[in-house]
């Protein structure tokens, strides 16, 4: 890739294939550093048995390659689970979502031993916030959640036109203030109608993989 975001997503993405041992089945995340990483995985497709995605798109692409893909239901246990984020602090806490396919993202995240997140520099932040938090809800609660969210200070904005995966929709949510993520993330799934909000932080990432395009850094 010619520009430096593009090779720091690149960058991070292949150091992940280190972690990836011979017989394993891959968790699969989504986005546009995990597409280098798919594309790093055919590389070696044939010492792994195969992956788990967590979206359409990703799914496509990883047999686009000719990776067998499995149901989660099927798979026992997962080693790993690597993807993106959309921020990321020095803690490994990370808002996610951006391109709507968190619920997958949280239930495969939860299934694996070890998440191992992929960025370029630009998602890490002192404070989670400045991107609106994606929060995905069913339907026809749309309206109440929006109104649940504003009490605890925050802005939803309905993501026009997009329908998750599973059939949702997603909330934007604007101007949070998330000192305590932990704590932001279990509210807001206390609000009946919410599938799953974009904070990864009660289970956040073990391993993160940060690059500026030229060098890489490793957090733990
Ligand atoms: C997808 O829903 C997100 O959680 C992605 O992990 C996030 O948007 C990162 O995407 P990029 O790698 O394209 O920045």
């Amino acid at each position: 890739p010619t520009n430096r975001q593009d090779r720091a997503k690149k960058q991070a993405a292949e150091a992940a294939i280190e972690f990836i041992q011979p017989g394993m089945i891959v968790g699969v995340g989504t986005g546009s550093t995990v597409n280098y990483f798919i594309d790093a995985l055919a590389n070696i497709k044939q010492e792994i048995e195969g992956a788990v995605s967590s979206s359409e798109a990703s799914t496509q692409r990883l047999k686009d390659h000719g990776i067998p893909v499995y149901d989660l239901n099927g798979v026992g246990a997962l080693q790993v689970y690597v993807d993106g984020a959309d921020e990321i602090t020095s803690q490994l806490h990370m808002i996610k979502g951006g391109g709507a396919a968190l619920t997958r993202e949280k239930i495969v995240a939860a299934v694996a031993e070890t998440f191992i997140c992929i960025t370029d520099d630009s998602k890490q932040v002192e404070m989670l916030g400045d991107f609106p938090l994606p929060v995905e809800v069913i339907p026809m609660a749309r309206s109440y959640v929006a109104r649940e969210i504003v009490k605890l200070g925050g802005d939803p904005v309905y993501r026009d036109g997009v329908v998750t995966d599973n059939g949702n929709v997603i909330l934007d949510v604007y101007n949070l203030h998330i000192d305590n993520p932990i704590e932001l993330e279990n509210k807001l799934n206390q609000i009946t109608g919410v599938v799953t909000n974009g904070l990864f932080a009660a289970r956040g990432a073990d391993i993160a993989l940060i690059s500026n395009g030229d060098t890489l850094t490793t957090l733990h």
